[in-house]
């Protein structure tokens, strides 16, 4: 590669469109001049010949219109006599570049982001020249705009084909990068290594600090496994856990006070005793879960783009669930004894075969409830909204 010199400055003339051209000032040291033609040029440039071969090794032997050539350890080999070196250069892929990963600097070769993974985002961004028209910073780097510590194993494993992940790094953290540069085999590797880091025998509950830490390295739209996981006891008040697979998760007694679990799937977890009391709870899935004695105070249930809050088969023993909107809710063959349901909005619920023994649900909205098969033995229905329809109920 070569540069021209124009009156104390430099223009670059590459194989590279985008920098051909480029003006740059000429000062300071050889050395400096060197890293500028290294990050301009994308290589790691060593050596600095004049047009006739001649190693230049003092910035002061530079004159105005010199045509120059960088060199990254090659002997000098003319370009005029020797034309395939230019596209030689870019046909295998052995050229040094730099990336600007969320503001640290990574300097690899093009074939090492293309060879190992030819189908990732990586390889396709790379491999023609400036093709996707990536952005570059002041010192010529690629800018990529993801978390540099997660890249690094990444980069790691292109290099060697090996995964390491230092401690205190989020393998989760690494996944959702290797699935954002489409690296399919590191994925699978990623997958076990999660799997496996999961400690089998260990079955103490995670705190509220181990599960923000994991909440915040993953992106809301990455559907978070918990299943079976044990929270027992945890605080996890006012968090987001919306979308997120809690089913057989261990949640009893935990607080979930004001928590977001929309969409959340809850089949068969243990919520006995945990306190859900002001909980979003739109379009939460809730089959077979145990919710005895928990407290589910002005809670909303109801999703207004229809989707169905589904607590079949729950128990909901002793369950107050005071104030709460349950409009369509699904509690078929749920289980709510001596629960309090005073002042709920339960209209088009599905109670069909519920269990209302004792059960309080004075100042309820029951309009076009199903209570068929419904056991309301002992329940108490004082200040109905609506009345209550011989229909509605069989027994
Ligand atoms: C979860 O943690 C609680 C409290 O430490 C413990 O009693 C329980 O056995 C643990 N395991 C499961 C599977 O819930
Ligand atoms: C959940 O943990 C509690 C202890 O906090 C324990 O008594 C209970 O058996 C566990 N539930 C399940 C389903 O393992
Ligand atoms: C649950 O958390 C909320 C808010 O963080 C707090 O006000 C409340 O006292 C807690 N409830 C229980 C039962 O620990």
């Amino acid at each position: 590669m070569s540069f021209r010199v124009e009156g104390k400055q430099s223009v670059f003339q590459t194989d590279r469109e985008q920098i051909k051209d480029l003006v740059v000032a000429v000062y300071g040291t050889l050395s400096d001049l060197l890293s500028v033609a290294s990050n301009k040029l994308g290589i790691k440039a060593s050596y600095l010949y004049n047009g006739k071969g001649g190693l230049i090794d003092d910035i002061a032997l530079i004159r105005d219109d010199d045509v120059l050539y960088v060199s990254e350890g090659d002997s000098y080999i003319d370009p005029q006599t020797d034309p395939g070196t230019a596209e030689e250069l870019t046909g295998s892929y052995t050229d040094w570049l730099t990336l600007n990963v969320g503001g640290r600097y990574f300097t690899t070769t093009r074939s090492t982001l293309v060879n190992k993974e030819p189908e990732s985002m990586l390889a396709h961004m790379f491999r023609d020249k400036d093709a996707w028209g990536n952005k570059q910073d002041h010192k010529g780097a690629f800018l990529i705009d993801r978390s540099p510590e997660y890249f690094e194993p990444i980069l790691n494993y292109l290099r060697h084909g090996q995964l390491i992940v230092n401690e205190g790094i989020n393998l989760m953290g690494v996944l959702e990068e290797a699935t954002f540069f489409g690296i399919e085999s590191l994925i699978e590797q990623l997958d076990v290594a999660i799997k496996t880091s999961q400690p089998a025998d260990d079955h103490s509950p995670i705190s509220r600090k181990e599960f923000v830490r994991f909440l915040l390295a993953t992106p809301t739209k990455l559907e978070l496994r918990c299943q079976g996981l044990n929270f027992s006891g945890a605080d996890l008040s006012k968090l987001d856990l919306r979308y997120i697979n809690f089913k057989m998760a261990n949640l009893s007694r935990c607080n979930l006070s004001h928590v977001n679990l929309c969409c959340a799937n809850l089949e068969r977890a243990d919520l006995s005793g945990a306190v859900l009391d002001g909980a979003n709870l739109q379009g939460v899935k809730m089959l077979c879960s145990n919710a005895e004695g928990a407290s589910l105070k002005g809670c909303n249930f109801e999703d207004p783009s229809g989707l169905k809050a589904n607590l079949e088969g729950a128990n909901l023993k002793g369950v107050d669930m005071e104030g709460s909107q349950m409009t369509g809710i699904n509690l078929r063959v749920a289980t709510l004894k001596n629960a309090k349901l005073k002042n709920c909005n339960l209209r088009g619920a599905t109670l069909a075969g519920t269990d209302l023994e004792n059960c309080d649900l004075s100042g309820c909205d029951l309009q076009e409830a199903n209570l068929r098969g419904s056991n309301v033995k002992g329940a108490i229905f004082e200040e109905m909204l609506t009345p209550l329809h011989m229909s509605q109920s069989v027994r």
